[in-house]
């Protein structure tokens, strides 16, 4: 599939997708959602792809659900593009490599619900977050209503939502939206350089933890702790916990193969 809304490229064995789509600042029209869908699968499928960085051209991450689009769907209809972009961004937190969201600026409704879908938010501090839906008459719908109150707590989560308050970088990064803030000319090399960082791991660990952390926080605690300890008994299967262990033991670097 050939992209027309977004570029994607390899850096080694990281992927970045670029949303790219400057007439409506990057929002997610039906055709977008399927392209991001393609890329996702380039990515599962290339063993050679150990993480992803999604960002933005321009001066938006993502604007959110294409409103042009949307203004006089019927409630079935929109319903099917509500279902559609769950599902893309599903498959962002499902996927058992880590993504890192590069916001380089406007992540609104759906654009913060995608950045929420991955795993870490490093924010431009030009970034822009926000659910605004409620100014539309409506409430969020790609994931923001759940992922939200999930990051940032019940309380603030609703104070956003109800009021459709936007926030710059900065307090995004105090409420734990964004992991943290950069200047916007070092964004994408502070993402490349954690991303580095993590892909230098053992990529069979960090999909466990992964795993651990995405169903573990929807799970009471005592079943979650089930699965860390059905997950790291797993790690101890592998070539690159021997290898982890006995690097250390051996004051060496590790050096993993997953
Ligand atoms: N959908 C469709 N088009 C959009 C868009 C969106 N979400 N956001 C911006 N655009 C378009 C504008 O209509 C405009 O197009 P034209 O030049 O053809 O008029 C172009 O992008 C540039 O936008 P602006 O002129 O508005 O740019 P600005 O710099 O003045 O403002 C902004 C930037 C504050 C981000 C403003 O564009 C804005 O508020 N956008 C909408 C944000 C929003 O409400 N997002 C939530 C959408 S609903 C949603 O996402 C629901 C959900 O959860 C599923």
């Amino acid at each position: 599939m050939s992209f027309e809304n977004l570029l994607f490229e390899k850096q080694g064995n990281i992927a970045v997708i670029t949303m790219n789509r400057p007439k409506a600042l990057n929002a997610l029209n039906n055709d977008t959602l399927k392209e991001l869908d393609a890329a996702l699968t380039k990515i599962k499928e290339d063993a050679g792809i150990k993480g992803a960085i999604i960002t933005g051209s321009g001066k938006a991450f993502v604007a959110g659900a294409d409103i042009s689009q949307m203004a006089d769907y019927t409630s079935e209809q929109a319903r099917a593009y509500m279902e559609a972009a769950q599902e893309v961004f599903n498959r962002i937190e499902l996927m058992g490599k880590p993504f890192i969201a590069a916001v380089n600026g406007y992540a609104l409704g759906g654009g913060c619900e995608l950045a929420m879908a991955c795993d870490i938010r490093i924010a431009s501090d030009a970034a822009v977050f926000g659910q605004p839906e409620i100014n539309l008459g409506i409430i969020p719908g790609f994931g923001g209503s759940q992922r939200l109150p999930r990051l940032i707590g019940l309380g603030l989560a609703r104070e956003l939502i109800y009021t459709g308050r936007n926030v710059k970088a900065d307090e995004a990064a105090a409420l734990g939206l964004a992991n943290k803030v950069v200047p916007a000319d070092t964004l994408m090399d502070e993402a490349m350089s954690m991303m580095k960082i993590i892909v230098s791991k053992s990529g069979i660990a960090v999909r466990y933890a992964k795993i651990a952390i995405n169903r573990g926080a929807d799970t009471d605690i005592y079943k979650a702790l089930e699965l860390e300890k059905d997950l790291i008994s797993l790690c101890f299967a592998t070539e690159d916990q021997k290898e982890g262990c006995h690097a250390f033991l051996e004051k060496r670097p590790a050096v993993f193969k997953s």
